[in-house]
């Protein structure tokens, strides 16, 4: 970034994301539908100066979804609740764009970013999951091109809906009965291949214009929209060579776009193991792999293929032949843990543990762990990092890593501006219309 500082989020998800981890000692076992935990953690990420939280969601479960996905909040709502009790962070709901219309999505995220003054992000997702689509009345999943394709049109629309009023269009005098300027307030009439949308939208933008996008897409049809439309982009890198490799071609893609590529933020997801030595972290490291069990390990290993049952295979053969189930859910990822397990010669039973709990760099000393964030920084590799806590803590990651940060000055003392898009340092969203008209 030009300022020279790292970008920190922190993903809040309750008990954790994977199946064994509400077990964990630390964990209320009600975390992931317990608003007073999640406004704690905020504010707790407030207090240190953290860029935003983060809230994954999807909209399909089995009996064999993990704990968190199983019984949890629905994103806007639990940010609703969470902005009124914050007042500087950012707060990032994940919304899906293969099943949601474009006009409701555009009206609440807008009065998210009302209701917290200009500090709310859309994680655009377009739902892998095989089982979503006879939630919402669609006999199958589309494909992942196509979906890719709707999500491109559904966040036009939605930019399009963003920008119905410009920013001075409310007059609102009692003595003329002027409540607005109609010449600023417009129609979008947008007719495509997926959505049909007359717009105005019935609410104003924010003063950060539009809230941050965000976007994970890390097929060809995935990079192609976050480069296109996230002003940040994140990813779970297994390496820095990985990350490197994803930010340079992502900036590329977006400079094709004619976008700023310096604009882009681009953060990798990690669980960070921290103790105050190596060794303690390492210990920390194995207890957590003796949480999980092979039954664990590969039921969480199926989540990647579109819930897809490993264990009528046997674990001690080599990883199985499955053909190209995967390929339409989470494709990158499925496609690397078939690549690593090929290979690697894994097993069935060394993929699941293998996948469950990573050994990454963010394990260690807090120093060895700051050491590998600014590795990572300075090499260009990312933007920053978004902390997750379905391994590690996060508060450890606070605690212990952000000050070291700080104290390098890497990391910010305080929140430098009033909004979520500027403190994040992505570009300006001007209205469209406005900037038209050339004012
Ligand atoms: C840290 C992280 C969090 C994600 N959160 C969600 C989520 O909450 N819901 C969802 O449907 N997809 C989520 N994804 C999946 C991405 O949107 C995307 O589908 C994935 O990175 C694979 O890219 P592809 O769709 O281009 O293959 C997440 C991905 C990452 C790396």
């Amino acid at each position: 970034m030009r300022d020279g500082k790292l970008r920190i989020g922190l993903i809040l998800d309750g008990v954790g994301g994977s199946n064994w981890s509400w077990r964990r000692p630390h964990i209320n076992p009600r975390a992931s539908v317990d608003i007073q935990n999640y406004i704690r953690e905020a504010k707790r990420a407030e207090e240190a100066k953290a860029d935003f939280i983060f809230i994954a969601d999807t909209i399909h479960i089995t009996p064999e979804s993990s704990p968190h996905f199983l019984n949890r909040l629905e994103p806007l709502t639990l940010l609703g609740a969470v902005a009124a009790h914050t007042s500087r962070i950012g707060l990032v709901a994940t919304i899906t764009t293969s099943y949601m219309e474009p006009f409701p999505v555009a009206r609440q995220l807008a009065s998210l970013d009302l209701i917290s003054d200009g500090r709310a992000g859309w994680n655009i997702v377009t739902s892998g999951l095989e089982g979503a689509a006879r939630n919402h009345s669609h006999e199958k999943m589309m494909n992942i091109e196509d979906r890719y394709r709707k999500a491109t049109e559904h966040v036009e629309v939605v930019k399009g809906l963003w920008d119905s009023w410009e920013d001075d269009a409310f007059i609102r005098d009692k003595v003329s009965g002027v409540f607005f300027d109609r010449s600023k307030l417009h129609a979008l009439n947008h007719k495509g291949e997926f959505f049909l949308v007359d717009g105005p939208l019935n609410i104003a933008r924010s003063r950060q214009g539009h809230p941050v996008l965000f976007q994970a897409g890390a097929s060809g049809g995935g990079r192609d929209l976050a480069a296109m439309t996230g002003d940040a982009i994140f990813g779970i890198p297994k390496t820095i060579e990985a990350a490197k490799e994803y930010y340079d071609d992502v900036r590329q893609r977006a400079a094709a776009y004619g976008r700023d590529p310096d604009k882009i933020v681009f953060m990798a997801a990690m669980d960070a193991i921290v103790a105050e030595t190596d060794e303690e972290a390492e210990r920390k490291y194995q207890e957590a792999c003796e949480f999980v069990s092979y039954e664990e390990a590969v039921k969480w290993l199926g989540f990647f293929f579109s819930s897809y049952d490993f264990t009528q295979y046997d674990p001690d053969a080599p990883f199985p032949d499955i053909g190209d189930v995967g390929n339409h859910s989470y494709s990158s990822l499925s496609d690397y843990i078939k690549r690593i397990a090929r290979e690697e010669k894994l097993t069935l039973r060394q993929t699941a543990k293998r996948f469950a709990i990573p050994r990454t760099d963010f394990i260690g000393s807090a120093e060895k762990v700051a050491d590998a964030c600014e590795r990572w920084f300075r090499q260009g590799a990312v933007a920053g990092f978004m902390v997750g806590s379905s391994v590690g803590k996060v508060d450890d990651f606070l605690d212990m890593v952000l000050p070291i940060l700080r104290k390098r000055g890497l990391f910010r003392e305080d929140y430098e501006y009033e909004t979520f898009r500027e403190n994040l340092g992505v570009s300006a969203a001007l209205n469209r219309y406005t900037l038209a008209r050339g004012a």
